[in-house]
């Protein structure tokens, strides 16, 4: 669906090389996240997605147009939800997705431009204009005017920078609705359990390059025997009751509390021996290795 060959870019402005060598192929229906630190390059890469940045060298394939031969059909298949928030002030937000649809040829969706409205609940500011909009409005108006012609692929560069948390969780019903339908989403964001809790590929980019790229899952399995438990206990424990989990190096924290760090595998094997010891515990806490901590050790090496 998208396919980027050794793509670089170096602006002139500073001679920065922003990217290096940059190789990804997405195929369709995939929901990928793009993590990276602040100037890592996940911008730039999305302009030249949209054809707002000229790559300096490699090749770009959209939908299996040669972006560089065929920028209106790529502009077609994808839709970009930029950074940063422009909007121009003359038109009602009902009005300027009905010029955004124009662009694309696109006449009479007066029905589809209602149902987005309502699903990012903008619904009731139709008729104002995006000055009357809040800061978190008018990121979801980007996204309204990136679905207008109902892209394929659709990028979005920090979508839910500034949206408050009830908002972000009906964002993340709908993109997850959208990706149900077969939209292939990329997404980046600097709120990495978003990236956890809803892309199934993740690719870290840093300084330029791709140090990451692999299906979520396997990324959080090699991390996998970072898996803490802790049991609580309403009396004073000592070594000579855990002996049992030796394997496991147990510690005992201020005589009540047992820490357990094991591979997520041997999870239920060692419940089952505290269990068959009688240890009598009054709570329990599984603490999994999150995303968050697998990012920052890889931006960290
Ligand atoms: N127009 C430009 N001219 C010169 N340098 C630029 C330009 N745009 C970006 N850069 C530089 O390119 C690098 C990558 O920037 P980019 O905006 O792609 O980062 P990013 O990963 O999107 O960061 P953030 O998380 O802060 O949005 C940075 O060093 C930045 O200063
Ligand atoms: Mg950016």
């Amino acid at each position: 669906m998208l396919k980027i060959d050794n793509v670089s870019k170096t602006y002139k402005k500073g001679n920065k090389e922003a990217l290096k060598n940059i190789n990804l192929d997405i195929g369709k229906g995939e929901f990928t996240a793009l993590l990276g630190q602040n100037g890592a390059g996940k911008t730039t890469l999305i302009n030249i997605l949209a054809g707002n940045v000229q790559k300096t060298k490699g090749i770009v394939t959209i939908g299996g147009y040669d972006l560089d031969n065929n920028s209106l059909e790529t502009k077609r298949i994808i839709g970009i939800v930029p950074q940063e928030v422009g909007h121009d002030y003359v038109f009602t937000i009902e009005e300027m997705l009905k010029k955004q649809s124009g662009y694309f040829g696109i006449k009479n969706n007066k029905n589809y431009i209602d149902d987005l409205l309502e699903e990012l609940s903008l619904k009731d500011k139709r008729k104002v204009t995006a000055r009357e909009l809040s800061g978190g409005m008018k990121r979801r108006l980007l996204i309204a005017k990136a679905l207008v012609h109902k892209p394929k692929i659709l990028i979005l560069d920090e979508p839910t920078a500034g949206v408050d948390i009830e908002l972000r969780r009906s964002m993340y019903g709908f993109l997850n609705k959208l990706h149900g339908e077969g939209t292939t989403i990329i997404l980046t964001t600097h709120y990495i359990e978003e990236a956890e809790k809803l892309c199934k590929r993740i690719i870290v980019i840093d300084d330029g390059k791709i140090i990451e790229d692999q299906p979520k899952e396997k990324l959080m399995g090699l991390f996998s025997e970072n898996t803490r438990i802790k049991f609580e206990f309403d009396y004073d424990i000592n070594s000579s009751d855990i002996e049992f989990l030796e394997e496991y190096s147990p510690i005992i924290k201020e005589n009540r509390e047992l820490q357990i760090k094991v591979n997520k595998s041997d999870l239920s094997k060692v419940l089952r021996l505290v269990s068959e010891r009688g240890l009598k515990f009054v709570d329990i806490n599984v603490d999994k290795p999150k995303l968050e901590d697998i990012y920052l050790k890889l931006i960290r090496h």
